[in-house]
């Protein structure tokens, strides 16, 4: 048996399992099995390998990405320039730790914007702000970021609201927060949406429901959009290609 998983607190409801359930089932994997590792605290994460002799992979989300590193043996330079994994790939007897929500963010961006010159504003401090973060600097954009703390960003939500023409200087603008996904459908950063620029472009990392309350502010105000979705795929994708290689 070939088994991978899935480890996060909590990790009820998984894109990741049915990929890989689906693929499984597309190549004839029959021996291959994706299973879903609930874990609170990251210290049970050796005895889960010990558990289980025929673990070959693991994906990493939320709590643990950050923190997972730290059991590692070695760390690809994906995981080094986000300073997360979130793929984990067992190669002989070490533990080989990746980014692959960059590589898939950095990916499909550069595909979507084609030839682009600009600055970008990420909104958002957390660990899907450094994979853009770095996806952004592989591609040498500059960006500017946006945190409802001093201490988290280059501007508040309220230094722009005071200031709306701030926004008027970014031609790309990403979402990594959670905001406006299901069930808070219609939660949304709180940005002066009137003054951005038309052709101005709107990523937004959140997929679930396709359509944010973001990305439709962005279209009423002549923005291009895209929803994290294909980031999603992209990344499972990844996962795969890390784990046969
Ligand atoms: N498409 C994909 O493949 C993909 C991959 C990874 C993540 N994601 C999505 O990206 C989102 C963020 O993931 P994450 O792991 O970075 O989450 P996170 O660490 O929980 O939150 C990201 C950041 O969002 C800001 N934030 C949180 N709650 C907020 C609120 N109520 N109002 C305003 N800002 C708020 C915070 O930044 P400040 O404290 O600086 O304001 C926080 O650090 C999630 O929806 C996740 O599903 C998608």
């Amino acid at each position: 048996m070939k088994r991978f998983g899935l480890i996060g607190y909590p990790v009820g409801h998984s894109y990741s399992q049915n990929f890989f359930q689906k693929k499984f089932q597309d190549l004839g994997l029959k021996d291959h099995v994706y299973d879903l590792f609930e874990m609170e605290f990251l210290n049970e994460f050796p005895a889960l390998w010990l558990q289980h002799g025929d673990l070959c992979g693991l994906n990493v989300t939320v709590p643990h990405k950050e923190n997972v590193v730290k059991y590692l043996d070695k760390q690809d330079v994906s995981a080094i320039k986000v300073g997360a994994a979130n793929v984990i790939c067992k190669k002989g007897n070490k533990l080989i730790g990746y980014n692959s929500d960059y590589m898939a963010f950095r990916d499909s961006l550069s595909v979507w914007l084609g030839k682009f010159k600009g600055e970008s504003l990420i909104l958002g401090s957390g660990g899907a702000s450094k994979a853009v973060q770095a996806g952004l600097t592989d591609l040498k954009i500059p960006y500017n970021q946006v945190s409802r703390s001093n201490k988290g960003g280059d501007y508040t939500y309220e230094q722009i609201k005071s200031n709306p023409d701030i926004i008027t200087r970014f031609r790309l603008i990403i979402n990594t927060t959670p905001l406006g996904m299901h069930p808070n459908n219609e939660s949304i950063p709180d940005l002066p949406y009137s003054k951005i620029s038309k052709g101005t472009f709107f990523y937004d990392l959140v997929y679930n429901p396709e359509q944010t309350a973001f990305l439709k502010q962005g279209e009423k105000y002549g923005a291009k959009t895209k929803n994290g979705l294909e980031m999603l795929e992209l990344q499972a994708e990844r996962s795969w290609d890390i784990w046969n290689s």
